[in-house]
């Protein structure tokens, strides 16, 4: 597994790091910081990144014939939130810039999760047409809530370090993608397709239920094989060595949210001074 971490932003509070092998950035809190500020801004960071390439895959799937509305209001989503994540990326780790940020991001946020939420009852219903499955847009939606949740907790000043969340929410997430590659492999693409789909049982598994094995936790070593399986995916994607209909935008998010996970269990296994070792 490469997904190796450069130093970002420092403070007296803490340091921020950054991961810049693929498409996008992906920022972490170094592993011993501590600091809501600090961990707040390598959130906005991320996802302000994260809901644009969000509102990018929705107006890819929302046909602009049909849909134009929704297809419009997609699109506009994806202009504020390069936006807000343009302002990220000059704002610096300090607890008054964080906030204001925090707090322009938050309502937009909010707003793009209630339209996640109206696409999602509006195709299980059948009222439209998009090419997104409701599990897709249900996946985008608890994304955000995460995201709305931690971030409002981080300006509260205490972020939730709790082992088992972190693992019940990620572990949902990672299955959930590698369906989703699964189902935009082409049909021919049977080894790749297998590859992903025991990939998806595994996290669906893990999600079901994760024990310590002693000092030693399986489930860092199946996070850093997934990682290792998705920043292989994305180059095969971007030189077409693997056919489908993956845009390589959706391979990188895939990408970075993997590594999220595995850093946010380093984290909080440092803090707890457990010290574990991938299976
Ligand atoms: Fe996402
Ligand atoms: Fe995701």
């Amino acid at each position: 597994m490469r997904a190796k971490m450069k130093p970002y932003k420092k403070t007296d509070a803490g340091e921020i790091l950054v991961n810049d092998e693929g498409i996008e950035k992906v920022w972490v809190p170094s592993q011993e910081t501590q600091d809501t500020t600090v961990i707040g801004l390598a959130e906005l960071l991320n996802e302000t990144q994260m809901m644009a390439d969000h509102a990018a895959i929705m107006t890819m799937l929302l046909p602009p014939e049909q849909l134009g509305e929704q297809h419009n209001q997609a699109k506009k989503f994806r202009e504020t939130f390069v936006k807000l994540h343009q302002r990220a990326l000059q704002t610096e780790p300090q607890p008054e810039p964080v906030r204001r940020l925090s707090d322009e991001v938050l309502p937009q946020a909010e707003a793009i999760h209630a339209f996640k939420e109206r696409l999602l009852q509006d195709q299980e219903n059948g009222r439209i047409h998009t090419l997104m499955w409701p599990s897709l847009l249900d996946h985008l939606a608890r994304e955000t809530e995460r995201f709305m949740d931690r971030q409002e907790q981080a300006m509260a000043g205490r972020i939730q370090q709790d082992r088992e969340e972190i693992i019940d929410f990620w572990a949902d997430i990672m299955s959930e993608h590698s369906d989703f590659i699964a189902h935009l492999l082409d049909p021919a693409e049977i080894e790749s397709i297998a590859q992903s789909s025991d990939f998806a049982d595994e996290f669906a598994a893990v999600s079901e239920e994760h024990e310590l094995q002693g000092k030693t936790d399986p489930v860092l070593g199946a996070i850093a094989d997934l990682i290792d399986f998705k920043e292989t995916a994305l180059t095969a994607v971007q030189e077409a060595e693997i056919q489908s209909m993956i845009p390589p935008e959706l391979a990188d998010h895939v990408r970075r949210e993997a590594i999220l996970f595995l850093h946010e269990l380093m984290r909080v296994d440092a803090m707890t001074g457990i010290q574990m070792e991938a299976a």
